[in-house]
């Protein structure tokens, strides 16, 4: 999995030992959080009234002009405030000014990738793609790394249609990018880095352009909306047609990864930015850390929450953090979390030893197979790299208690012509985009070979590579590293809301930054095959501007419900989906609602809509202060009316309170209200499953609608002992239509794990 997760995670540590050590041990930069309703008449904008209040607090006021600003962001849209540099006198200072809410201290987010359209049942012929003219009308944008225009994913496509009216982005020139490298599918690219060079004066920038020089923004847009590019392949591996879920919408992006890192004050300027601009989605493959428990400290939370107001939807992905319970990166209610799942594509190679038999592996190996068998030879550990460098032209044969990554090292410095891993692990990309020859197979395959090379007076093999198969069972599952629930910022939310593909994409990549290493050096490629939620986030982004060319009028919320509602919690073979990490039936807390299915979403029958009051009666309920609700919401809110009950298509229940008696009965109850997107007159049966240990009831158990658009209200109880035996129990709730058209499924989860926010 994700080897690009990890190299990030790694260099973002690295980094962050930077950071402490290069910025002054005086001053620092902070995010300020300010009332904008107590602007005095007198200025003439937000910018000059921070800028005048930074100059009435400053240490040195002579030195301070305009010029010298310490000024980093003013941000209008997604919170109401700045970013600036401040001394420990000047932050106390500060805290006294008019307007002072709050302030948190900057610091760096960390980053978390065609067959994929294919596999969630996108075709020309019928369904979404031609209902929603591919998406079209849309626009989405994608904070990431950048974006390399020259990719033929962002080329224009016959026929194309002029940019939407509404949009008001723009696409900056910087280093080695020319605005006119834009056109009418890559309507925006702007890049945010003043916060990072605030916070890092000695770092030297050298790509100061939205021109993407890792590689990931390049995957994770094209994977939501690229344009179709015939010949696609990673060298020879998943050869066809690449395109994103969304092929016609329009992509803007907004680079805020420098380094590696986000700073949290340029992720609050690019989202200020891309509200101001018009764009209707944001993907966001990005997350904080783990121990961010209050969604008044998130970055992320905050600022989408003020995009889910002007009706952008935001897909977020979930972390690469799994498979423990709790290891979200993202919870925030108002926006779409995603985890990764496999899709039924595998890359092979095969084994063939000198007696006719074969041995089918997992392999992303780029280089090309040999064409004669070769002699084989069975090295125990291959714990000597003396020894291995005897073996000239023959493929050896390493098992034993040594790690494998030591054994892969030793194979690798001795430049074998070829290697056999006979070990159990679950495969990594680290494995798979080996850099010399190398087959990674299991411990029975293992048996056999040994078998062989012992019995035969002459034993040899052949190792073949590149072969892509189709179609492979089951499919999907959710993959290891997937992060999984629940929220920790949130817990009366079910989370992640779905899963959609993030193992093995291949999307376009930068050709500038290496894919893959072999024994001759670097390789580059206009193609790269990532996994991560980093890569299932997009996808979501991508379906959504399908939902939202057909349904204008839907809200962000009625959009994830048509999402979550019509999710399959089924693989194909028609059996729950499989979590890699147990080869048991995954649970809600890993995938939601189940695997995202666009054709059925733009049909849902039903929608649980949701407001932003109704999000801020959450935040009332969860105890937020009204000083807290203000940094999250941007504007002031008095919390008359409390519930923590949001009107959401899910349900998570809690059976561990304090003081737990076992043998007492709790009761958890759930109120919802839908709305009828289907035909007017329709009827609705409610479907419960059984829930091990629990009593469950839903009243009225039929909904009677007249009308479109017309809402009404049902209740959902839940009934056991107050501590549960099982970690997870896990059930669902089926509105089915007497027509039999609709099914609109919530999943629900009662578990007895304990967030640490519920303690
Ligand atoms: C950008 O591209 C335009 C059109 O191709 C060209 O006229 C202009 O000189 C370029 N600007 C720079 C700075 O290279
Ligand atoms: C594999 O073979 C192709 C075609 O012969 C060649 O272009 C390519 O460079 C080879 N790849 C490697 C890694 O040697
Ligand atoms: C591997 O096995 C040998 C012999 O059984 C033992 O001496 C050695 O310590 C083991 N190495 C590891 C890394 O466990
Ligand atoms: C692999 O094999 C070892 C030794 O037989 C065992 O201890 C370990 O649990 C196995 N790991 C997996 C992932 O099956
Ligand atoms: C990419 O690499 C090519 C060849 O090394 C070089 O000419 C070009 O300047 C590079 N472009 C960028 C944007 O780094
Ligand atoms: C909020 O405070 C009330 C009153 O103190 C308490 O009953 C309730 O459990 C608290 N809610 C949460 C989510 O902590
Ligand atoms: C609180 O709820 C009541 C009843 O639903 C409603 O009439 C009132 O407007 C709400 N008040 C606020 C401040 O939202
Ligand atoms: C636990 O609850 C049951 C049922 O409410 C009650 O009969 C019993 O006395 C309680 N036990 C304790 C130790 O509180």
């Amino acid at each position: 999995m994700a080897a690009l997760a990890l190299q990030i995670l790694c260099t973002v540590l690295s980094a962050i030992t930077h950071f402490i050590s290069s910025v002054s041990a005086q001053s620092n930069a902070y995010i300020i959080h300010m009332d904008s309703k107590a602007m005095p008449k007198a200025f003439s904008g937000q910018q000059s009234w921070y800028l005048a209040t930074l100059l009435s607090i400053s240490d040195s006021p002579k030195a301070y002009t305009f010029s010298t600003t310490k000024l980093i962001h003013t941000y209008t849209n997604s919170i109401q405030g700045f970013s600036a540099i401040l001394t420990p006198s000047e932050l106390e200072a500060l805290k006294n000014s008019p307007g002072f809410i709050s302030v948190t201290p900057d610091g760096p987010l960390k980053l978390h990738t065609t067959h994929t359209s294919q596999f969630l049942g996108l075709t020309s012929s019928s369904g979404a793609w031609p209902a929603s003219n591919y998406g079209e009308g849309v626009i989405i944008g994608v904070l990431d790394t950048g974006v390399w225009p020259e990719s033929e994913s962002f080329k224009e496509y016959e026929g194309i249609t002029d940019v939407p009216s509404r949009w008001k982005g723009k696409c900056v020139s910087g280093t080695q990018f020319n605005s006119s490298l834009c056109n009418k599918k890559l309507i925006g690219a702007q890049f945010f880095n003043k916060g990072f060079i605030a916070n890092n004066p000695d770092l030297k920038i050298t790509m100061n352009s939205p021109r993407d020089t890792n590689g990931h923004g390049t995957h994770t847009s094209s994977t939501a909306a690229g344009r179709d590019v015939n010949g696609a392949s990673y060298f020879g591996y998943a050869t066809g047609t690449a395109r994103g879920a969304a092929p016609r919408a329009r992509i803007a992006i907004y680079k805020v990864v420098w380094f590696d890192g986000v700073y949290k004050s340029d992720l609050f300027a690019a989202v200020d930015q891309a509200i101001q601009d018009g764009v209707d989605i944001l993907s966001i493959s990005l997350g904080y850390n783990l121990d961010d428990r209050f969604l008044d400290d998130d970055t992320i939370a905050i600022a989408t929450f003020a995009a889910m107001k002007k009706g952008i939807f935001v897909a977020a992905s979930a972390g690469n953090e799994g498979s423990g319970w709790g290891t979200l990166l993202n919870g925030a209610p108002w926006a779409v979390i995603v985890g990764a799942g496999t899709i039924d594509r595998e890359f092979r190679g095969i084994l063939t030893l000198g007696n006719g038999m074969q041995i089918t592996f997992t392999t992303l190996y780029p280089g090309n197979s040999s064409r004669s068998q070769l002699p084989l030879v069975f090295m125990d550990g291959c714990g000597s790299v003396k020894e291995l460098k005897k073996l000239k032209n023959k493929i050896v044969v390493c098992k034993d208690n040594l790690s494998i990554s030591d054994q892969v090292e030793n194979a690798k410095s001795a430049t074998v012509s070829g290697a056999v891993f006979i070990t159990n692990i679950s495969l990594s990309d680290f494995y798979t985009k080996s850099s010399f020859p190398a087959a990674f197979i299991g411990l029975q395959d293992g048996q056999n070979v040994i078998k062989y090379i012992k019995k035969s007076s002459k034993p040899t093999a052949n190792l073949e590579f590149k072969k892509t198969v189709l179609g492979t069972k089951p499919a999907p599952k959710v993959d290891d590293y997937s992060s999984r629930g629940p929220s920790q910022s949130c817990p009366s939310v079910l989370k992640p809301d779905i899963l959609a593909p993030g193992s093995f994409v291949l999307a376009s990549w930068s050709p500038n930054s290496s894919v893959s290493e072999v024994q001759s050096g670097s390789l580059f490629s206009k193609f790269n095959i990532d996994s991560g939620t980093s890569m299932a986030a997009p996808h979501v982004a991508g379906v959504v501007a399908l939902i939202k060319e057909v349904h204008r009028d839907w809200s962000p919320a009625a959009i994830r419900s048509a999402l979550m509602t019509t999710a399959n919690p089924l693989d194909n073979t028609q059996k729950p989906i499989i979590d890699v990490s147990t080869n048991l039936p995954a649970t809600p807390l890993d995938i939601g609602a189940g695997h995202i299915n666009p054709n059925k979403a733009l049909e849902p029958g039903l929608v649980y809509d949701t407001t932003a009051e109704d999000y801020i009666k959450l935040l009332c309920a969860m105890n937020y202060t009204a000083k807290q609700i203000q940094v999250i919401t941007g504007s002031t809110h008095s919390c008359v009316n409390r519930s923590i009950d949001l009107n959401y298509p899910s349900f998570i229940a809690y059976f561990n309170r304090k003081g737990s008696n076992s043998s007492a009965k709790v009761v958890q109850e759930f109120k919802r209200k839908v709305t009828n997107v289907g035909e007017q007159r329709s009827v609705y049966t409610a479907k419960l499953t059984a829930m091990a240990g629990l009593k469950v009831k839903v009243e009225p158990e039929r909904l009677m609608f007249k009308n479109k658009y017309e809402k009404l209200s049902y209740k959902l109880t839940l009934e056991g002992p107050k501590l549960l035996k099982e970690v997870v129990v896990q059930g669902s709730l089926s509105w089915v239509d007497d027509g039999g058209k609709y099914v609109v499924r919530s999943p629900i989860v009662a578990t007895n794990l304990v967030p640490d926010s519920l303690l």
